[in-house]
Order: C-alpha cells, then sequence, then structure tokens
C-alpha cells in the first residue's frame, strides 16, 4: 500500500516543470547530545538548511519547483521584498544569478538594514538590485517602472504560490526514504511555519499515510485558529494541483504562536537559549528569526511531558543562518 501511494505520488511531481537548484537529498542527522540534556525523545534534525545554493534553507527546494515557471514563460526579473533579513530575498537574487536573470530587492528599511550584513549583504553580493522602501505604494513604483522599462517581473512571493507547497510534497517524500532505511517513523515533526513547509509536508504526509504529529511554531504573533484555516485552505489547493482525493479541514493543523514573542524578526528569550542549546551541544547553528524560535517550542513540549523517551521526533530546519550575522547584538 505505501509503495504504491509512493510510486504514484512521485508520478505527480514527475509531472511537473522544475529547475535544478539544490543539493538533495539533504542529511538527517542524530541530535544524541541535545536529546540527552533535555532527558527526552529521540531527535533528529533534517538539514533543509543545507539544501547547497547561497546558504541553502528551504527556499531552494522551494524555488526548484516555484521559479521553474518564470522559465517556462521567459520572465526576466525575479523580484521580492520582505524584511532586510529576508532570506527569500537572498534566494530569490542567488536564483537569478544562476539562471543569468535580474534580480530585484525591494525590501523594508527596518532596524537589520545597516550595517549591511547577513542576508543583505549577500543579496547584494549577487547582483540583485536592492531597494529599500518604507511603504508598499514605494514598492508598487518600483515594480510599475520595471514594466514599464519592458521588463516581465515575477514575483517570487506571490507568483509560483502554491508549487512551494508542492516541493515539500517531494520533501516529505525524501524525509519517508530516510526514515525507512533506519526503519524509523517519526512520532512528531517540528518546524517554523510559514505556509509552505508546513503545507507540503501536511500533504505530503496524507498522501503517504505517514501518522506523524506536525507541529508548526509561528515566527509572527497570530491568531492560531485564522493560521489553521490558511494552513488547510492552501493545502486543499495543493492537493488539486496534484489530483489527490485528500480534504482538509483546520482541524488538521496545529500551529502555535505562542512562542513568536512580541513580533517577527524580534528575537525572545526562549529562542535565544534553544540557539545557544543547539550551538553548545551539537554544533548546530540555528537563526534568531525562524528556527530558534521554533526549536524553542519543541523545547517546550518536551519539557511539558508531551513526548516520552521511547519516541522520535524530526526537527525540521529551514535555514536562514545568514540572517544570525545581522543579530549579534542580540544573540551575544
Ligand atoms: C528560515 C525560514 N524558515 C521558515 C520559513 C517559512 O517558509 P515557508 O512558508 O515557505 O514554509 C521561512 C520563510 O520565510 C524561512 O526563511
Amino acid at each position: 500500500m505505501t509503495a504504491t501511494r509512493t510510486a504514484d505520488l512521485r508520478a505527480r511531481l514527475k509531472s511537473l516543470s522544475r529547475l535544478s537548484l539544490a543539493d538533495l537529498p539533504t542529511p538527517l542527522l542524530e541530535l544524541p547530545r541535545l536529546s540527552e540534556h533535555l532527558g527526552g525523545p529521540r531527535l533528529l534534525v533534517k538539514r533543509e538548511d543545507q539544501t547547497g545554493m547561497a546558504f541553502g534553507g528551504n527556499k531552494v527546494r522551494e524555488f526548484e519547483y516555484s521559479v521553474a515557471p518564470a522559465v517556462d514563460e521567459g520572465y526576466d526579473v525575479l523580484l521580492h521584498g520582505a524584511a532586510s533579513q529576508s532570506n527569500q530575498s537572498r534566494v530569490t537574487a542567488a536564483t537569478a544569478a544562476r539562471l543569468g536573470l535580474k534580480a530585484v530587492m525591494v525590501g523594508r528599511q527596518d532596524a537589520h538594514a545597516e550595517p549591511v550584513n547577513g542576508n543583505l549583504l549577500l543579496t547584494t553580493l549577487f547582483g540583485a538590485e536592492v531597494h529599500l522602501v518604507q511603504s508598499g505604494e514605494e514598492r508598487q513604483r518600483v515594480i510599475e517602472q520595471l514594466e514599464a522599462a519592458g521588463h516581465k517581473v515575477y514575483d517570487t512571493s506571490s507568483d509560483g504560490y502554491y508549487l512551494r507547497s508542492v516541493a515539500y510534497v517531494d520533501g516529505c517524500l525524501e524525509l519517508q526514504d530516510q526514515l525507512l532505511e533506519r526503519d524509523l517513523r517519526a512520532d512528531g515533526i517540528y518546524l517554523a511555519s510559514g505556509m509552505h513547509t508546513h503545507c507540503g509536508l501536511s500533504v505530503g504526509a496524507a498522501a503517504l499515510g505517514m501518522d506523524a504529529r506536525i507541529v508548526g511554531i509561528s515566527m509572527s504573533p497570530q491568531d492560531d485558529t485564522v493560521e489553521q484555516g490558511r494552513l488547510a485552505a492552501t493545502a486543499n489547493h495543493v492537493a488539486e494541483l496534484l489530483d489527490l482525493d485528500l480534504n482538509f479541514g483546520p482541524e488538521d493543523f496545529e500551529t502555535y504562536g505562542a512562542y513568536a514573542g512580541q513580533a517577527y524578526g524580534v528575537p525572545t528569550s526562549a529562542g535565544l537559549e534553544a540557539l545557544r542549546l543547539a550551538a553548545r551541544y551539537e554544533a548546530l547553528v540555528l537563526d534568531p528569526v525562524y528556527t530558534s524560535k521554533a526549536f524553542a517550542g519543541m523545547i517546550d513540549h518536551i519539557r511539558q511531558g508531551q513526548w516520552n523517551k521511547d519516541q522520535t521526533l524530526v526537527f525540521v530546519h529551514t535555514g536562514g543562518t545568514p540572517g544570525l550575522f545581522a543579530y549579534a547584538q542580540e544573540v551575544l
């Protein structure tokens, strides 16, 4: 049954256009010292921070699918804009460099824009034209100017949106293969949840009949119920895109805003503790914005006794590590 499901899912994914950007499969490593220190379950980390290109991260895997239409349809500009330390802007610029396209970042002039470091430094290094702006109107103006100059602009936030989740259906297959090879099953999978990694893993797990609890920890404060609904809506689109007979409701998603702290991009003390623990016990580098908060959520659940020594958790390290260098003041 599992073999049929797996082959079927692989065939559906194969029918989609795909770029080659990432070094796959990413490693699945044990964290024995941390597991012992926490006195809890067996801990593994899926190293999506090691997808290779441009210091890696989940976007490299996602863009293999989501940027493929830009190439197929003759776009000549890849654009992205978010926080000044955006991982997605870095990977957008790197992807454009690989493909020989123009990269434009329209980011926010926020607290981590100066001095230029981390993701912003790399985005610039990969050759992106960087605009740091204060408002949405300024961003729109940059796009209009590019279009008026005859460019075809592919926005990596909105274009190919559902394909980013599709990439993590593929990621789920990869994880399943690695677990099966070691005769393991995951009782829980933790990750920094934005949208696509969480959705893709959930659709993949449902399609494959994996029964792990998938726990998303958000990096922004949120209404968890609203977020569960958003995740379910995206998962249903992804299932439809892959022609899978699956139907998701909000109750199929577990997501917590409680570990995000006061705002996106502002480290929490629990997140910084997690970042230090991972570094000191396993030489595992987390980032201050996403993965440290997610790791803190997992540690909290372990300390609450939600997991026992006979269980196995996989932490999906979604990357973001270049951002660490722009947060030296907060981390030290
Ligand atoms: C390090 C890191 N983790 C997690 C996420 C969430 O990404 P997604 O919604 O694509 O799963 C992001 C995205 O911005 C990120 O940079």
